[in-house]
């Protein structure tokens, strides 16, 4: 794509001496009110070098660049520069890019020799994947996509939490009031159900609780009956979140979860303890955090077992030396903020240089309309649910709008939008921001949600398969396309919009925020539909109508590639 920077650059290097092209680079500025250009070239700065007042100097570059293809006008105004590119020749630099790169639009090699991990969705086995797991999934996700786009090799893990003093209470529970066949039907809500149980038992039958302990003291010393007993709800949990990820289109590759750093945990007490940092603490072993303001971390209990925080540090350790990361992403939510800055700072006093390449991206809570959740007491909401109920929702309003539709293309577009709103609705305000899940406004189809883009994308598709394949191939040739059809307001603001993509990606990343890309998506959806209001685009006026056509192809390039950063699909119909 041309960079109109480089360019401006290039012209004003050839009026002024004393500058170098980088330093001119740095000065041009994107006004914020159009009216004083796409771009301005301030000279207070040049007064001193050429011993001239600003204005004169704004006025000689001025004179100097006018004629240039590149601009429509050059204004000079007090000491600045005021730059208006051709619409012309914008459009056109626009579309060649974009038409050039189709799926690939937006992508660059920034990252590129550079790996990143990025961890995410994290459920706990045998525990509920509810509607609060959606956030890490489906931001993670869209890191990840995003990442990828800017050409860094990501790495996706799945930090299962698959460990801890709560499989010896689910054992015992099981031992007591397990049934394998229900395990088998519903394992998660089977065996969440014993486990509530447990929790009410243990009230009034204290020795639970011990029972419990030692359960879990064999698992940690890998007793036959009780390791296969863990394992095998940890293959039913997993089969059970496989068709939550599939449902989302949602894959990994790594599952290594707590239980992968069991066994990698002694190196790291021993590496404490050699730096002096572990302290005695009632017979459990912790870190003193008190002189960075995060309190103390527990990281060998009393009895001998590690906890989480532990595993993190091997896990951090682990993944430095398999894969020697750039940057190792968690997404993770706030509530576990203190969590990831205690075991960081640990990481970073164990002399591990690159301790701060871990970076933990938080997010808010999610509640629904009808009250919040709470694993203890059984009452959750399913995120499978959930999904399966926008999917049935979405098919409701279908059928509405396509009468005529077959069943399965209703299915298959339900299945598209229902989980494509979800995932929408779920990116579309900043991630750290607490929010309530609302079904009216993730269905609606005219706000800014996720059926709106898609169904603004399905109608790029319904122009050009009006326009025919002939127009289409020629448009997407650009075939003698004449840009003056493509100067109007409309249709340059549109295109602006898709010029703006790849740097949008580029923020996103940087900001590890992918609802800078949500936004601008429906910025593009509002464009297109603008264009497609404003104008009439399948005129009898071949020429114009190529024009046009080459337009509407690559704005629905752009937002289809803007859903597929989200994570989602761009139905042809809807
Ligand atoms: N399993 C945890 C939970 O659901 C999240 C794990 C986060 N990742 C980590 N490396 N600590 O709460």
């Amino acid at each position: 794509m041309v960079n109109f920077k480089d360019e401006i650059a290039k012209l004003i290097a050839e009026k002024v001496e004393g500058l170098e092209l980088s330093e001119i680079q740095d000065m041009i500025e994107v006004p914020q009110d159009t009216k004083m250009g796409d771009y301005a070239f301030p000279c207070f700065k040049l007064a001193k070098v050429l011993r001239k007042a600003p204005p004169l100097i704004a006025k000689g570059i001025a004179e100097g660049i006018a004629d240039a293809p590149l601009f429509e006008k050059v204004e000079q105004v007090n000491a600045y520069v005021n730059m208006f590119i051709s619409k012309e020749e914008f459009v056109k630099d626009t579309l060649e890019e974009v038409l050039a790169k189709g799926d690939d639009f937006g992508r660059t090699d920034i990252g590129a020799g550079k790996k990143v991990i990025v961890e995410y969705s994290s459920p706990n086995i045998a525990k509920p994947f509810h509607i609060g797991h959606i956030r890490s999934t489906v931001i993670g996700n869209s890191i990840y996509k995003i990442y990828d786009a800017l050409g860094y090799d990501v790495v996706r893990i799945n930090h299962l939490g698959d460990y801890g003093t709560q499989f010896g209470k689910m054992i015992c529970a099981y031992r007591h009031w397990g049934n394998k066949e229900d395990v088998i039907k519903e394992p998660i809500k089977t065996l969440l159900s014993y486990y509530t149980k447990f929790h009410v038992e243990v009230e009034t039958h204290p020795e639970l609780d011990d029972e419990a302990r030692e359960i879990f003291t064999k698992l940690e010393h890998g007793e036959k009956e009780e390791v296969e007993l863990w394992q095998w709800f940890r293959d039913e949990s997993l089969k059970e979140f496989t068709r939550v990820y599939d449902m989302l289109g949602i894959s990994f590759d790594s599952y290594a979860g707590e239980s992968f750093y069991s066994d990698k945990m002694p190196r790291f007490v021993q590496e404490l303890a050699d730096k002096g940092l572990l302290e005695e603490s009632q017979g459990a072993q912790i870190v003193d955090l008190e002189p960075y303001g995060l309190g103390a971390a527990l990281v060998t209990k009393s009895d001998g077992s590690t906890l989480y925080i532990t595993r993190d540090i091997a896990a951090a350790v682990y993944r430095k030396e398999t894969y020697d990361f750039y940057k190792n992403i968690y997404v993770v939510a706030s509530q576990q903020n203190l969590h990831f800055q205690q075991w960081i700072q640990i990481v970073e006093l164990l002399g591990y240089e690159w301790a701060r390449d871990c970076v933990h991206i938080p997010f808010g809570l999610v509640s629904l309309e009808d009250g919040t959740m709470s694993t203890r007491e059984g009452r959750v909401v399913f995120l499978e649910d959930v999904l399966n109920k926008a999917v049935d929702k979405t098919k409701e309003i279908i059928k509405e709008k396509n009468a005529d539709a077959s069943e399965a293309d209703v299915d298959e577009i339900a299945k598209a939008v229902g989980i494509g709103a979800v995932i929408f609705q779920e990116l579309s305000n900043n991630r750290i921001k607490d929010y309530t899940f609302k079904w009216d406004k993730v269905l609606n189809f005219d706000g800014e949600t996720g059926p709106y883009v898609q169904y603004t994308h399905a109608r790029c598709a319904s122009v050009l398969r009006k326009a025919g394949e002939a127009i289409v191939k020629k448009a997407a040739a650009l075939e003698g396309v004449d840009f003056q059809y493509l100067c109007s307001e409309s249709a340059y603001e549109l295109a602006k919009l898709l010029y703006k993509f790849p740097a949008v990606i580029v923020d996103a990343g940087e900001k590890y925020e992918p609802s800078i890309v949500t936004r601008h998506i429906v910025d593009m959806a509002q464009g297109f539909n603008r264009f497609y209001h404003d104008e009439h685009i399948l005129t009898d006026n071949e020429e114009e109508q190529v024009a046009k056509v080459a337009l509407v192809i690559a704005a629905k390039d752009a937002i289809k590639n803007g859903l597929a950063l989200l994570g989602m699909k761009a139905p042809e119909r809807m």
